[in-house]
Order: C-alpha cells, then structure tokens, then sequence
C-alpha cells in the first residue's frame, strides 16, 4: 500500500463541537467552536458528516463510567465522514475516502461530535461502495458490541444455540444478523417477535411470559451454547438453567446490576462467565468486527431498525432522551453543519 502524505491548505482554523468542560448531566454539553485538530503523523483528519448516541456517550460524559478526557471534551465515540487530511505515516486512506470509526471519545482519545475528528488511521474502517453512510454509522455502536459478544468473548461456533435476550433491541438486532450460522433462540416483548423470526431466529419468545423457562428448555432440549442478554436484567438462574455443558454467559449490559449467582449450577456445567465494555476493545479486534461489518452493511443485511436525525446543536437533547428511555428502538443521529 502507498504512503500518503495528503495535507490540504484549505482547511478552516475553527469548527462547531458538542463539548463538555466538566461532567455532568446532558446540559453540561455546549455547543461552541474550538480549533480543527491536527493531525499527527499516523492519523486521519475527518471532516464528520454524522455521529451516532450511544449509552456509552452518556456515561462517559456523567463520569458514570471512568476515563480519561482531556477538556474541552468533544463528545460522542461514533462517526461517519470523509477523509480531510492524512498524516504523512497514514498508509491506505486518501482525501476524501468515504471512512467511519467507532472508538473516539475514550482513553484520551477526543470524541465523534465535531465538524472534523482525528482518528489513528488503525481506528479508522472504509465505508463500503454499496453502503449508505447513515445505515454504517448507525448500526457501527450496536454491531461490533454483537460482534464482540458472540465472537470474540462467547466463541460462538457455526450449529451452535444461542440465546440472544433483548434481541428487539440495538445490539440484539445486529446480533441476530451477526449469529445466522447458528441456531438462535430470540427474546423481546410479544409485539417484536415477529420482527425477530424475520431476521433470522429460529424461535422467538416473549420475555414477559411466565412460563419463559419451560419453553425455552423445550426449544433448546440440548442446551444454550451462548447466552447474551442485551436488556441488563440479569436472570442468572434462567440463564444457567437452559445453558448447555461448557456454555458461555456473556455480560455486557447493566453498570448497576448485581444478579444473585447460582454457583454450584455454573461449576457443575463447566461454564463460563464473560464480561466485556467496548471500549477496551482492541484495534485488532474492533478491526476484525469491522470487516464483518462492512460485509453486512453492503449486502444489506444489516440495519437499524429506525434512525432520528437531529443537528449537532441538538447533542445534550439526544443525551436527555436516550437517557431517559424517550428514544426506544431509535438511533439518534447529530449532523455536524457542512
Ligand atoms: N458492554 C458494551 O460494550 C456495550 C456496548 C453497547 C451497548 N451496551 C449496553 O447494551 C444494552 C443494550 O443496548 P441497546 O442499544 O441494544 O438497547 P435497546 O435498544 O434498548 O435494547 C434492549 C432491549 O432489551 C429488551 N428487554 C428489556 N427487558 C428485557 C428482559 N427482561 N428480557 C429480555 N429483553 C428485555 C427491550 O425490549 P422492550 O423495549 O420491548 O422492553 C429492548 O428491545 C445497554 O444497556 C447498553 O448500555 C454495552
């Protein structure tokens, strides 16, 4: 691959960000102008057409969750856009590639929600020909969350059973298209069931029926390989009762939970528990979730399952509302001015 050295002179010295100089609640987030970052040698300077919200922007900007943010933090991890500037080291970007990233905001690492962004060019994934840059940064957050969850930590195998909880959901949805080599068993509310056997589940059940044990144990007789539950409600005991030998239980949802543990009945099935947060992901494997990605945003099978657009000015509303549960089973999605 080239070395591309591509620095234009035509950039402005000020842009537009959704940034906090303290956390707090939504309404510490302003919208004011700072400087266009530069650019070291091996990153990419992004000119940002579209920024996804995410639960995880949320609790990085109320100190929920610990980082470190160099303030004035710009918020939000998610973005799609076109490629303004590469840094001389930058091996195989080029002005103005079509480019997303899903790992800003975090570690000291500047956030998504500006007109431009540097990202390390190893953070940094072509949006595919055939996609819509709105669908890949849309379901960018969600899928490689999925991706991380079956693969990487639950070592989901093709036959397999998986349980997907909350499948209705962001994650859940991605994880129905991420898992279709294996067999799935869905849950979520009666309403989205359908939903559910349309993207690809085998069976789907209603979390809310009462008898959710017994019909789970009759459609997985031989037990759950992988368990991922999405909602954060952790119901330990359900999910040991129906998990296989050797089956894996994978934890990523809920910061505040804390499940009762059915000990002897893990330990007596050789099972294990996985927990894991995105954002300590490493390069190499939100590049492999990428690749996948990519794949399945170009060939259309996966998408969000209905998306908001919103101005950048409007970042600390979008926080409010995903915090609050007013956007249920919407991406909310901030356009930087052009
Ligand atoms: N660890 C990580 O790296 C990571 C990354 C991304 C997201 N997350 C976390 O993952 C969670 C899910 O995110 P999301 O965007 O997919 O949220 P979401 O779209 O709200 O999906 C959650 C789904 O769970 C369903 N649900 C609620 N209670 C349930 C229950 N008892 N059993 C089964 N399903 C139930 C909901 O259905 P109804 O609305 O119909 O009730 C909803 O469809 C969030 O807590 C988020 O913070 C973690």
């Amino acid at each position: 691959m080239a070395i591309v050295a591509d620095v234009p002179t035509d950039l402005p010295e000020q842009m537009y960000a959704a940034l906090i100089r303290e956390c707090g609640p939504p309404e510490v987030i302003g919208y004011d102008t700072m400087p266009v970052p530069q650019p070291g040698p091996t990153d990419v300077l992004v000119r940002v057409e579209a920024v996804s919200v995410n639960h995880v922007d949320t609790f990085v900007r109320s100190g929920a969750y610990e980082t470190k943010r160099p303030f004035p933090f710009v918020v939000n991890r998610d973005l799609v856009g076109t490629v303004a500037a590469c840094g001389a080291g930058v091996a195989g970007f080029a002005v103005g590639d079509r480019v997303w990233c899903n790992s800003l905001g975090h570690a000291g690492r500047q956030g998504a929600a500006a007109q431009y962004a540097v990202v390390p060019s190893d953070r940094l994934y072509p949006v595919p020909e055939q996609a819509d840059s709105v669908t890949t940064v849309a379901v960018a957050h969600p899928a490689a969350t999925a991706y991380l969850a079956l693969h990487t930590h639950g070592r989901l195998r093709p036959g397999e059973t998986v349980l997907i909880a909350g499948a209705a959901g962001h994650v859940g949805r991605a994880a129905l298209a991420l898992a279709r080599d294996a067999r799935i068993i869905a849950t979520a509310s009666a309403a989205d069931l359908e939903t559910c056997r349309q993207l690809g589940a085998d069976v789907a059940l209603d979390y809310r029926d009462p008898d959710l044990a017994t019909r789970l144990h009759d459609a997985a007789p031989d037990g759950v390989d992988v368990h991922l539950d999405t909602s954060g409600h952790h119901d330990l005991d359900l999910a040991t009762g129906v998990l296989a030998p050797r089956g894996r239980i994978v934890l990523m949802a809920g910061l505040g939970a804390r499940p009762e543990l059915p000990v002897g009945a893990l330990y007596t099935r050789d099972a294990q528990i996985a927990g894991f947060a995105i954002s300590t992901a490493t390069t190499v494997e939100l590049a492999a979730a990428a690749a996948r990605i990519n794949q399945l945003v170009a060939d259309g099978s996966l998408t969000p399952r209905a998306v908001e657009h919103l101005p950048l000015s409007a970042a600390a509303q979008a926080h409010r509302r995903l915090e609050t549960g007013a956007a249920r089973g919407v991406r909310l999605i901030l356009h930087p001015p052009a």
